[in-house]
């Protein structure tokens, strides 16, 4: 049975001006400057599926994030949400409903939540904007979603500073849920947290999603999260992506030579004395990127085509890659986590 399509991302670009000033310019020198953040991204999600977006810092992830849920417009592509064309800014203010059906989820659970709000304003402030209970029945919905995420109803009382970091992402993520959206973006949703925290509200977010059918699109430079919660995993480098597979798939035969560094650089989590390779060279400025593949500067496997051409994406055994080397057939076979 095929798969109902959430969101379907169409070569999304989106480009920042990082120019000095007109005057600077003209008497200082220098021409203007465009950081080329996401640069032709192309992705789609199934209902109640995790796609996962990694990447080094700086590589574009929440700068997806936030086209998808419209904190930005984007420079070019198309964004269909639900069968909305959301990338059209007449559409997207014509459609109030389907920005509600999607929250974003962010990083920090400190600067997220306003400190002077008690816990039951800020979960009951969407569910008061969008009128969708009124009386006390709001206070019964807020205590319901504080149970919902591991929390009590009494809790309603108290103020953020009273929490401690795993507890106030719990908040955040009831005050996500409070519109009941179906669709959650997450960006670095634990990456600020204690190791042990981190798997409680990954697992808590996990039960959520089968309860509620919610589709997630999650963001981590965490490999080892990422491998445990996604359904998908798109890699990206320097505004595109490089890779995307099926989770097993990507992590048990990674194709491009980008997925495979980060892969050999994971910590030896199992202890299995496998050598850690620590990720090489630094990522180019995404003002300047390489020409052709912008992986060729650290790539191992780059040659003259690498460096004139942009290597298109490929569907090779179930998985998308873009990269010559790939195409060519002259990459080694990969030899596994283990070895
Ligand atoms: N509002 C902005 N104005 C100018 N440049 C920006 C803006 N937002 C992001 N950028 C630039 O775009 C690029 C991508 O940034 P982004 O925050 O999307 O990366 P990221 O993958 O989320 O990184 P991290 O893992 O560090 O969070 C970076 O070079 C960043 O400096
Ligand atoms: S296209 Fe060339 S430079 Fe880019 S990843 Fe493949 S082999 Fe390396
Ligand atoms: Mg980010």
């Amino acid at each position: 049975m095929a798969q109902e399509t959430v969101l379907q991302v169409d070569n999304l670009k989106r480009y920042f001006d990082v120019s000095k000033p007109w005057l600077s310019r003209v008497l200082e020198g220098g021409g203007r400057q465009v950081v080329q953040a996401v640069d032709g991204v192309s992705f789609e999600i199934s209902k109640g599926e995790t796609f996962s977006l990694v990447g080094e810092s700086g590589c574009g992830k929440s700068t997806v994030a936030r086209l998808i849920v419209g904190l930005y417009p984007p420079t070019d592509g198309s964004i269909v949400f639900e069968g909305v064309s959301l990338s059209n800014p007449a559409e997207r203010a014509r459609h109030p409903e389907k920005q509600a059906r999607m929250q974003m989820i962010f990083q920090d659970p400190y600067a997220s939540l306003n400190p002077r709000w008690r816990v039951g304003d800020i979960i009951a402030e969407p569910i008061r904007f969008r009128k969708l209970l009124e009386g006390g029945a709001v206070k019964a919905r807020v205590g319901e979603l504080l149970e919902q995420v591991g929390l009590s109803a009494r809790d309603a009382e108290k103020y953020p500073h009273e929490f401690s970091g795993g507890q106030r992402q719990r908040i955040s993520i009831a005050r996500a849920l409070a519109g009941r959206p179906d669709f959650l973006v997450c960006d670095e949703p634990t990456s600020a947290l204690d190791v042990s925290v981190q798997a409680q509200i990954l697992n808590l977010m996990k039960e959520l999603q089968a309860s509620l059918n919610l589709t997630y699109l999650f963001i981590s430079h965490n490999l080892a999260v990422v491998s445990h919660v996604s359904t998908k995993v798109g890699v990206m480098y320097l505004g595109r992506l490089v890779e995307w597979a099926e989770t097993r798939t990507l992590f048990n035969r990674p194709k491009h030579p980008y997925t495979r560094m980060l892969l050999d650089a994971i910590p030896d989590l199992d202890m299995s004395g496998r050598a850690r390779t620590p990720v090489a060279g630094e990522v180019p400025s995404p003002i300047n990127p390489p020409s052709g593949c912008t992986f060729h500067t650290r790539c191992p496997f780059a040659t003259e085509r690498c460096r004139a051409e942009v290597p298109q994406a490929l569907s090779v055994d179930g998985q998308n890659v873009a990269c010559h080397a790939v195409e060519e057939g002259r990459l080694p076979e990969w030899r596994g986590l283990a070895a």
